[in-house]
């Protein structure tokens, strides 16, 4: 099946499982613990309920979004994702790539495996940098000033990883501290020929570019991730925050906020926005969905600084949905990597056509011919139906 086959997101996903040897796949699309999370996230969407009207004139639909100054083509945006070069090499500018042909923003990660540099040559203006802070207070601050000097417009602190969760997936599968080439690994690898022949081709393990600089000189890859591991994850306060504000003369986000009152300090201390966040479920099992604590959000801080939000979506009704609760823009994670990882820049650029496809059609079916427009009174308030068992939810389906 070819990539330009996929009908929805979730067909990409299938793709991504066949293509990827077990341990690369399950990195991607785990949780932490019971998996609650992800279920949450994505459940949280079918709690809402669009109500169309009609006779209204759709025959042009605008999906274009202002944010921090600026005109984006779509309403959602690309989150950060680590080590995307070890599901598809060059992965991390393929995403680049593909948001800059969509007009949308990508967010470098802060465990990416291309540098800040070669970001800002391949998306001088859509790339933006997740900044994951080292304990070494000083590497945070040069990353932070060759943002600045490779001219991104926007930085974000990930602020959700205190310490690593337990994703028992990598665990099981042996994707852990010290890695090891098991005989099951390597049974995995050989069961997926085309993404071991492309590993190989590639010299095996990917360098976490931005950290190079900071690992002893002529540090391997191998010896790269193990300082990127004694740097992080590392205790992060408000303090830092100040600091990091500071020295950040552009737009400053920070992602990973649930609670009202962290937005309103991040308000307070100068963030001018903010994502709401459980990093798609992989940090607190038993953290609400952002989606279910959105309003609260909204209402502490919507008139302070730009609320943004990421974590399950699937769907252009999703998307629908967390605008009309308030968020001024998404980002979708999995979504684009599965993507990615199937077919690089193509990939990636067929779940944005899947997304924004998908977003067009719901518009015109609500009669809503501006995404701006939207707001809650295009919800239905009249109470939920049944629950649906979770073995036929969605992704939870067999496969
Ligand atoms: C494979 C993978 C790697 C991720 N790496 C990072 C990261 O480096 N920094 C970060 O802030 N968030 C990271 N995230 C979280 C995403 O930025 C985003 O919050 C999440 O994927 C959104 O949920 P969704 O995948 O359901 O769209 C990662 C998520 C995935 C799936």
């Amino acid at each position: 099946m070819t990539i330009e086959k996929a009908v929805n997101i979730e067909d990409l996903r299938r793709m991504a499982k066949r293509h990827l040897p077990r341990l690369c796949f399950d990195f991607i699309e785990g949780g932490l613990e019971d998996e609650h999370g992800l279920a949450r996230n994505e459940r949280a969407f079918d709690r809402h309920a669009l109500l169309p009207r009609y006779l209204i004139d759709v025959s042009t639909r605008v999906q274009t979004t202002s944010l921090f100054g600026r005109n984006y083509a779509l309403p959602f945006g690309i989150a950060p994702t680590g080590i995307a070069a070890l599901f598809r090499r060059g992965g991390d500018l393929m995403l680049a790539e593909a948001a800059v042909k969509a007009n949308i923003p990508f967010i470098m990660s802060g465990a990416s495996t291309a540098s800040i540099e070669a970001a800002a040559k391949v998306a001088p203006e859509n790339a933006w940098y997740q900044l994951y802070a080292a304990r070494d207070l000083k590497i945070a601050e040069d990353m932070i000033r060759r943002a600045r000097d490779a001219g991104l417009s926007t930085l974000v602190l990930t602020v959700d990883v205190p310490v690593n969760s337990k994703r028992e997936r990598n665990i099981r599968n042996g994707f852990v501290r010290p890695y090891r080439l098991t005989p099951s690994i390597v049974l995995d690898g050989l069961r997926h020929p085309a993404w071991l022949i492309e590993y190989l081709r590639h010299g095996g393990l990917p360098v976490f570019e931005n950290w190079a600089t900071y690992a002893p000189a002529g540090a391997s890859a191998q010896q790269v991730s193990d300082f990127v591991s004694a740097q992080t994850p590392s205790t992060q306060t408000w303090r830092e925050f100040e600091i990091y504000r500071r020295l950040w003369p552009r737009k400053f986000v920070v992602k990973g906020i649930m609670h009202p009152d962290d937005a309103r300090r991040a308000a307070e201390l100068g963030a001018d926005g903010i994502m709401v966040s459980n990093h798609g479920g992989r940090q607190l099992d038993r953290a609400p969905s952002p989606l279910e604590v959105l309003p609260a959000i909204n209402a502490a801080v919507g008139d302070k600084l730009t609320v943004m939000l990421d974590s399950g979506i699937r769907r252009g009704s999703d998307i629908v949905i967390a605008r009309c609760l308030g968020a001024k823009f998404l980002f979708v994670g999995r979504a684009t990597l599965y993507g990615t990882a199937v077919a690089g820049t193509r990939g990636a650029t067929r779940a944005i056509d899947i997304l924004r496809d998908e977003v067009d059609r719901v518009l015109a079916q609500m009669g809503c011919p501006d995404i701006n427009q939207l707001g809650p009174e295009w919800l239905w308030r009249g109470g939920e139906p049944a629950p649906i068992p979770p073995q036929q939810h969605r992704q939870f389906a067999a496969d």
